[in-house]
């Protein structure tokens, strides 16, 4: 599938004149028109939820939008619950997936009202000493081990995460939490990330219906709701076909009806905790070709770097570059895409074909809208860039402006910098 950038070269044009290079563009028409396809394709559930995976990006006036679709917040840390709490967004609407939790998270999120997640069967004794009770309504994360496979081979691999619990702890689990005064439970697994197929949510969705039909017929637990979590994907390369949520959803109904319905359980909420899925298509990072290098190599150095988008330093992930302007000219050049950090997997791309790269060229770095501004880092003493939201109307909003010094010194104060400097 081709590659389009939601922004058009004129009006990047106009928005470089305004907001200097990089920055992170947001596209408002695809973010609202995606969540209402997520909405419908799960609305023969009564109780579906998507609770937006908060750590995907952490930008309020971003998660407002999802909110207005009815979306609650999947926080995992303290700063992401106070997010959560200055956009209003408390109680059910909090869903509080954490692991090696802190006390401290686990007071806030009982404070909240959030739905507490627990990532593992000691943490039981943990919540209780910390909160003095165990709340109402609780869930489990699980891990089943292993590898999780579909039709199409491994897509992941259980057994080596770190996250969850196995089935006899969810069985014990389940019993304690009863004992301890639970009366509302919840069913949670991310078994595998990324995943671009229409198979993953129903797949995972059969096991943790069958799951939930032995755990409340073993333990009389009442379960209110299965989490499918997030690991839904996007297309990352050209070469990739996108999920279809109707599809998934229809998919995930499919079993629900096979499984649940017949258990009696035709009342259970589904719950998903997507932040790919949501966000991730409609980011892209803005970036300006700076300098041009010619050695064993032929190098485009950009004013961003990985501070600015992390991914394909880390994972050596793809992410498709659109050279504005040049769409329809041949991609007969071979670039490396590097930016400035003293870091030699600091490149965007590597032995990328593209059109020839001219200075001052503005490049876009597509998919770059979860689990992108939200990992940056400030290694090398790089600044973050700014956010901004390109608006249903063409119009712009700027909804973080790009750090400065101060900012990156900021947590100095016992040094102070500035006034040992000469301005
Ligand atoms: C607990 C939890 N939920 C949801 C998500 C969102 O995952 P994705 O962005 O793949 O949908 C993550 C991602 O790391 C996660 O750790």
């Amino acid at each position: 599938m081709e590659k389009k950038t939601f922004v058009t070269k004129e009006q990047l044009d106009e928005i470089v004149k305004k907001y200097p290079t990089p920055f992170h563009l947001y596209d408002e028409k695809g973010i609202r028109e995606n969540v209402k396809a997520v909405k419908e394709a799960f609305s023969w559930n009564e109780g579906f939820k998507e609770y937006f995976a908060v750590k995907a990006n952490p930008n309020p006036f971003l998660v407002d939008i999802l909110r207005e679709y009815g979306c609650g917040c999947d926080c995992s840390s303290y700063t992401e619950l106070m997010l959560s709490e200055a956009m209003g967004c408390t109680g059910d609407d909090i869903m509080f997936s954490s692991n090696d939790t802190p006390a401290e998270d686990y007071v806030y999120a009982g404070r909240l009202g959030a739905t507490i997640n627990l990532d593992d069967f000691t943490h039981i004794d943990f919540l209780e000493k910390t909160l003095g009770a165990i709340p109402k309504r609780i869930s489990c994360r699980y891990n089943p081990g292993g590898v999780f496979e579909m039709g199409n081979g491994i897509m992941d691999n259980p057994g080596d995460a770190k996250y969850g619990m196995t089935t006899e702890q969810m069985f014990e689990a389940f019993r304690v939490l009863k004992e301890k005064g639970a009366e509302e439970f919840g069913i949670h697994a991310f078994l595998a990330s990324n995943t671009v197929t229409n198979e993953y949510y129903p797949v995972l969705a059969k096991e943790l219906f069958q799951l939930a039909v032995k755990l409340e017929q073993e333990t009389g637990a009442d379960i209110k709701f299965i989490n499918l979590s997030g690991g839904v994907g996007i297309p990352y390369t050209p070469d990739m076909e996108a999920n279809d949520i109707r599809v998934i959803g229809a998919g995930v109904k499919k079993v629900y009806e096979e499984v649940l319905v017949p258990a009696g359980m035709g009342d259970v909420a589904i719950y998903s905790e997507m932040g790919r899925f949501m966000m991730g298509p409609y980011g892209c990072l803005v970036t300006k070709a700076i300098h041009e290098k010619h050695t064993h190599k032929e190098y485009i150095g950009v004013d961003a770097c990985a501070v600015d988008l992390m991914r394909p330093a880390m994972y050596g992930a793809y992410h498709h570059i659109t050279v504005m302007g040049k769409e329809d000219k041949p991609c007969d050049h071979k670039y490396d895409i590097a930016g400035s950090l003293c870091e030699n997997n600091d490149k965007f791309a590597v032995d990328r074909m593209l059109p020839e790269i001219e200075k001052g060229d503005l490049l876009v770095i597509h998919d770059t809208g979860a689990h992108g501004y939200a990992m940056g880092y400030n290694y090398n003493g790089k600044l973050k860039s700014a956010e901004i939201l390109l608006k249903e109307d063409g119009s712009t909003q700027l909804i973080r402006r790009a750090e400065t010094p101060k900012d990156y010194f900021a947590t100095l104060d016992c040094f102070d910098i500035y006034s040992k400097l000469d301005q």
